[in-house]
Parts: structure tokens; C-alpha cells; sequence
């Protein structure tokens, strides 16, 4: 369904795309990219989505029994805390750190026009993602979530009077919401998309192994990383099999509350109380979802075939789920449909804004507002924007960064690989300055403070109603995340250097979402909704046994 493009299109045309990208569209035009041969090992679809949605959150998946995808990818796709996100991989940084709005930019100038001008605070610290604490794999108990590790003392410093606390990601998290689009995942693009891995494999009735090559799979090369990195979710030394015995052992969400109305987890939901119900297991779903010759072998060495498979069910797991995030019906999706009352005239003035002077779609371009995604000729994708001076964070190379999509960012805050800005007005600044550190791809440009309205409320037509209020396909179990700590230790008598901590929880949502919006970055530094006029304001408490 190729309708004509109305109005600013062909406006826009009169300006072509500066870098020769291609012209701002719906996001319903473009087709999802698929994973080519994966019918040799997937036989049902939407059972590989149900396994991939359950276990990207399912906090049983960390090694502490508490940590699943969606601790920092919770919202909109993205992190939303404000209290132990801070680290800084090159210099100390102050750990547990309570976020505040006069702290951003993380860059103060004395004239926000100008980058020359005297500059009032800088730091090189990042806004992360708090993971797990720093321990030693020791082995599993069978049906408990919760692993056996050592502690280990942690010389990178997340350390609070001598106790340990959550350890943080060197970057800000990105939402995964349209991911499946990019080319290569991550801010510095190394997710390829050639995933290759070998599995354990009957062919002939004979058990061999077969290298599996598969291409646009970025996001499966992307989710074999986290689950078993020390920072993310897993005490060092974890193994694909002990995690996959671990899963098999428990109820897929079993500390969870699913809602009945879930739009893919739904019909296993257990009524009265928490996780699937019980002909729901790990296994079961991967019985369903995957060719027997992966998983039939009744062989056993040490581990079962589908226990020496688990790393390649999980990444094709979480591919197909996170390949359903698709956010295409934002008002400015309507718009370039055709329907011309979607867009104020204030964000229409914004669009031109953002087209012509403001130079955004150099590399900011297509139905994703990015130049790294598929299909595109992919110039512009990684750029230097002078964000941070290369020599703290080289990025894809000499600084640059992935020309990340837009969509939603209004929910995503803060900004860039640091987290360095709070606001969408902050980021304005700082690209009519021409960025804050020289040797960048940026043009400065003028801009009225009108001007810089009208490209933040186009900036806000790029929010889905879908993701603003959680509903399908973004709904989602219960969850709780772990919001800082406190100096004194903790409760867990296995763990006795652990500081003890806060939590915050999010209730199930079904389909229909939740009747308040998601809180922005910004009104979370400020308390704003705690009176239920916003969701995930981060001040409920945790209902997780
Ligand atoms: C402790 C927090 C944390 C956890 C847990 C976590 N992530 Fe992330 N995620 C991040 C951060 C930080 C980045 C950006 C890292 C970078 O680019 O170097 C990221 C990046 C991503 C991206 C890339 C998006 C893009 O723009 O290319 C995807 C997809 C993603 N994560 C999915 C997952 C999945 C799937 C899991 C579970 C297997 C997971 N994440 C677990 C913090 C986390
Ligand atoms: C030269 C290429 C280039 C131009 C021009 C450009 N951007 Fe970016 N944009 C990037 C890159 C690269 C990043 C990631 C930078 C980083 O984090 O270090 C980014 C990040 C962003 C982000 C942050 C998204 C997030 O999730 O953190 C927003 C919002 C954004 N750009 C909006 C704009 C707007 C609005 C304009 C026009 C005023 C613009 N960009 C112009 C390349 C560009």
C-alpha cells in the first residue's frame, strides 16, 4: 500500500535531504525485516514470541534471581531511574548517586548558545543502567532463581562505605523498541548482523554440529551479551547450560504477575497468582517453538541437547519479541499518511524546522529517523557529534556514535550514549551550538526560543499512544527494579558485603495499558505524577515476595 505522499513530502522535496538520505516517512510503509532459512530451525512463530516475551521479563534470568532484560529497558524500551545509575570507566564518580534536574546538561555552560563560552561544571560520568553486584558463579540450586556466587570485592569502585552495590553500565541504555530496524545494534553498532553459532543438531539420527549462519540478526547476535555479562545480569563465570537448567526448573515468571489480558502471554497467564501456568514451561515453549532436531535427542553427556542449545533458543528468542516492538502509529505516522489535521501547525513549523535549518535528517532520516537502520546506504549512520572528546568513549571509531532513531523520545530521556541531557530543549542547545567538543560533524545554527518550541512538540509526535500508556503490543508482567541503596548491609546472610537496597515496582499492565501516561525523565526529577497522573513514577512499592 504505496499511497501518495502528501504535503510536507513533496515540500521536502524542494529541499532534499542534505545527506542524501531518504525522505522522512510513515513507519507503516516499511516492511519488518525478516531473518532468512530461520524456517529450518523455528516451526511456530508465535510460540517463539510467546518464550522470547517471557524471558526478556523474567527476572529469574539474572544471576541474583531479580534481574531480567526489562530491569533497564522497562519503559518506552528504555531505563527510567534516577538513583545508582552513575559510572564512569575512567575516572571515580560518586556512587549511588540521587539524579537531579540542576545537575543537567552534565556540560554547564556560561552561554548555552555558545560552546566557547565559560564552562561552569563538566564531568565525563555517564548516565548507566544499575545491573548485578559483583560476584563469582558457584552453581545453581535447582527451582530457586537466585544462584550461588562469591562476593567479590569491586575494584571498579562500586563500593559505598566498604559494601557493595549494584554495578552500572558504562553507557546510557537505549530503548529496543523499533531495534529490529538497524543494521548493527548497540550505540557503537558492534552487534553485527551475521549471527553465527554452533549448534547441537540431529541429522540421520546421528547427534552433529552445525554452524548456523544467519543474516539481518543483529538483535540475536545483541541479546547473547547481556544475559551472561557481569555487569548486566550474571555473576562471572556462568555457563549457556547451567542458565538453561536453572530456567528449566522454574515457572517461566514464576515471581510475576501476568494480567489475563496480556496480548501474547495472556492465554497461559495463572489466574491466581503469579508467572504461566504450569504446562507453560521453558521447555514446553521451546518444544513448541523449534524443530525437534534441536531438542529430541534423547543423548545425555553432561547436559541435554536442548540445555547445550539454550544460547541460540534465547537469541532467536529474543529476536522475534523484540521484532514485535514496533511503534508506527505516532500522530506524525498519520500525517505522512495523509491525515494533515495530525500535526499542529506548530509541529508542522517544527518538521520544517528540523528539515531545513536544524539539518536533522543528514542523519536523522527515513521512517526510523536514523541512517543506521537496513536498506539504507547507511551514510551518516555512525557520527561524530562532539557529545564527550573522543579519547573518553571512542565509539564506533574516533568518537562517533550510531545515528539513533527518534521515535519516542519524549519518553527516553536522557540523552546521548552519556545520558548527558535531561530535557529535549537541553539537546537543542546543543546542536545549535554545533555540539559541546570540536572535531565534530556538526553545523552550528540559529534559533529563537519559538524556533526550539516548535522542534521539541514535533519531537513529541514521534510518541506512539501505544507506548505512552503501555498498551499492546508494549504491555507487559509485573516487575521490580532495584532503585539505590542504602549504607548499611543488606538482609541476605549469603551475601554480607551487599549495601542494602530499594525497590520500585511496576504493576502487570494487559493490552489496554494503564490509564495514566508514562512519566518523562524530566518529571521524574521533579516528582511530577506521583499523584497518579503519570505511570512509572518509580514510588510504588515492590509486591515480589
Ligand atoms: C543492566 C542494564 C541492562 C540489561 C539488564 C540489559 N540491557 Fe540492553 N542495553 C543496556 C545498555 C547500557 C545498552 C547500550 C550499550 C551500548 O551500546 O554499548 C543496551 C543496548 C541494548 C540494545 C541495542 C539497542 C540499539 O540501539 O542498538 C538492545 C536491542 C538491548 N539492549 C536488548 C537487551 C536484551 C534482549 C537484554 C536481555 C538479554 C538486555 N538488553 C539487558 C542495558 C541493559
Ligand atoms: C551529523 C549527524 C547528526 C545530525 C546532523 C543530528 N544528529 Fe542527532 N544524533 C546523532 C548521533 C550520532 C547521535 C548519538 C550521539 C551520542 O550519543 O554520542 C544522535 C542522537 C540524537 C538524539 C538522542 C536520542 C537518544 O535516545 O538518546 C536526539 C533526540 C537527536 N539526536 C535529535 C537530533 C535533532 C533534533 C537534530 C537536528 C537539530 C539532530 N539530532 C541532528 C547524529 C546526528
Amino acid at each position: 500500500m504505496k499511497r501518495a505522499l502528501l504535503g510536507f513530502v513533496i515540500a521536502a522535496g524542494a529541499f532534499a535531504q542534505p545527506g542524501g538520505g531518504p525522505p522522512l516517512r510513515s513507519l507503516k510503509q516499511v516492511v519488518v525485516p525478516q531473518v532468512p532459512g530461520v524456517e529450518r530451525y523455528v516451526r511456530d512463530r508465535a510460540a517463539l514470541v510467546v518464550l522470547g516475551k517471557a524471558l526478556f521479563w523474567d527476572m529469574q534470568a539474572g544471576s541474583d534471581g531479580r534481574t531480567a532484560c526489562a530491569s533497564c529497558h522497562f519503559h518506552a524500551g528504555a531505563d527510567h531511574r534516577a538513583k545508582n545509575q552513575i559510572s564512569d570507566p575512567l575516572n571515580g564518580f560518586p556512587v549511588n548517586l540521587a539524579l537531579e534536574a540542576a545537575m543537567f546538561p552534565l556540560r554547564k555552560l556560561a552561554d548555552s548558545t555558545n560552546r566557547n563560552s565559560t564552562v561552569l561544571a563538566d564531568t565525563g560520568m555517564r548516565v548507566g543502567s544499575a545491573g548485578v553486584y559483583r560476584r563469582e558463579f558457584k552453581g545453581i540450586v535447582p527451582g530457586e532463581a537466585a544462584e550461588a556466587g562469591v562476593e567479590l570485592y569491586d575494584a571498579q569502585a562500586f563500593t559505598l562505605n566498604g559494601l557493595n552495590t549494584r554495578r552500572v553500565t558504562g553507557r546510557n541504555t537505549p530503548s529496543v523498541i523499533n531495534s529490529v530496524y538497524y543494521q548493527r545494534g548497540f550505540w557503537d553498532g558492534r552487534a553485527l548482523q551475521q549471527f553465527t553459532q554452533t549448534v547441537r543438531i540431529l541429522r540421520d539420527g546421528r547427534l552433529e554440529n552445525e554452524e548456523v549462519r544467519l543474516t539481518n540478526a543483529q538483535l540475536a547476535n545483541q541479546a547473547v551479551g547481556p544475559i551472561l555479562d557481569h555487569v548486566e545480569m550474571s555473576y562471572a563465570g556462568r555457563s549457556w547450560q547451567m542458565l538453561a537448567r536453572k530456567m528449566f526448573h522454574l515457572a517461566p515468571l514464576g515471581l510475576q504477575q501476568v494480567a489475563a489480558d496480556d496480548s501474547v502471554l495472556g492465554p497461559f497467564a495463572r489466574i491466581d497468582g503469579r508467572g504461566l501456568v504450569d504446562e507453560v514451561s521453558y521447555l514446553r515453549l521451546i518444544q513448541k517453538a523449534f524443530a525437534p532436531e534441536l531438542w529430541e535427542s534423547g543423548e545425555r553427556d553432561e547436559y541435554s541437547q536442548a540445555e547445550n542449545n539454550f544460547g541460540f533458543f534465547w537469541a532467536l528468542a529474543l529476536q522475534a519479541y523484540q521484532a514485535t516492538l514496533i511503534s508506527d502509529d505516532s500522530p506524525f505516522d498519520r500525517f505522512a499518511d495523509g491525515d494533515r489535521g495530525a500535526l499542529t501547525a506548530l509541529q508542522q513549523e517544527g518538521l520544517r524546522f528540523f528539515q531545513q535549518q536544524g539539518r536533522c535528517t543528514t542523519c536523522h532520516s527515513g521512517a526510523e529517523f536514523s541512517n543506521a537502520v537496513l536498506g539504507n546506504n547507511n551514510r551518516n549512520a555512525f557520527q561524530r557529534t562532539g557529545v564527550r572528546p573522543q579519547e573518553e568513549d571512542a565509539g564506533a571509531g574516533n568518537g562517533s556514535f550510531k545515528s539513533i532513531g527518534l521515535r519516542n523520545v519524549e519518553l527516553t530521556g536522557p540523552y546521548f550514549h552519556n545520558g548527558g541531557q535531561a530535557t529535549l530543549e537541553q539537546l537543542m542547545d546543543f546542536y545549535a551550538r554545533g555540539g559541546d567538543f570540536a572535531n565534530n560533524s556538526l553545523r552550528p545554527f540559529a534559533m529563537t526560543s519559538a524556533q526550539r518550541a516548535a522542534v521539541v512538540e514535533f519531537l513529541k509526535s514521534l510518541t506512539d499512544e501505544r507506548v505512552r500508556y503501555s498498551r499492546a503490543p508494549f504491555d507487559h508482567p509485573e516487575l521490580c527494579v532495584p532503585i539505590g541503596h542504602q549504607s548499611v548491609p543488606g538482609n541476605d546472610p549469603r551475601f554480607p558485603r551487599a549495601a542494602a537496597e530499594q525497590w520500585a515496582g511496576l504493576p502487570a499492565t494487559g493490552a489496554f495499558g494503564e490509564r495514566a501516561p508514562l512519566q518523562t525523565f524530566d518529571e521524574l526529577l521533579h516528582g511530577i505524577g506521583g499523584d497518579g497522573s503519570r505511570s512509572n513514577t518509580m514510588t510504588r512499592a515492590c509486591t515480589i515476595p
